[in-house]
């Protein structure tokens, strides 16, 4: 079965609650169990934290026995040199996401430390982001078994 680990940093756990112009009013909660009925060929691991270094042991529990991981690291994203060398250090592929389009934010959050050891980046779709994830990974992983 495929495994796919759903890692969010901090302040993801206010989903729903926080800045619900931004980040919808989905609770992060709604957002995984939609996808776990969506997909029951998939078997889903949820971890969420909000200090930087549980973050990276996550990254190094799921990134060797997981199929591929799903990350949003927050505003990590834009500082962590240490979550961007975790994810260029682990096996897994590593799917970025962001609900929101950091791209149309302010400039600081342009740079992500992340994505250039991940296999792509998804952000700007809401909540969507997290599902547009799971269908690449599947497809990833299904092309490189049947390579
Ligand atoms: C975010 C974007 C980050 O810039 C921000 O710090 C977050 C959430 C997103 O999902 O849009 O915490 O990662």
């Amino acid at each position: 079965m495929l495994k796919i680990a759903i890692i969010n940093g901090p302040n993801l756990n206010l989903l729903g609650a926080r800045e619900p112009g931004i980040y919808g009013s989905e609770s992060l909660e709604d957002i995984i169990s939609r996808l776990v009925n969506a997909y029951p060929e998939v078997e889903f691991t949820r971890f969420q934290s909000n200090v930087e270094g549980e973050i990276i042991d996550a990254l190094h529990h799921y990134g060797f026995d997981h199929s591929g991981i799903i990350l949003n690291a927050g505003a990590y994203t834009h500082t962590s040199l240490a979550i961007g060398d975790a994810v260029k250090a682990v096996a897994a592929p590593v799917v970025e996401v962001h609900l929101s389009n950091i791209f149309a934010r302010e400039s600081f959050r342009h740079v992500s430390f992340i994505g250039p050891h991940t296999l792509g980046t998804i952000t700007g779709f809401g909540s969507d982001v997290y599902r547009l994830a799971t269908e690449a990974l599947v497809q990833h992983v299904r092309m490189r078994i049947s390579q």
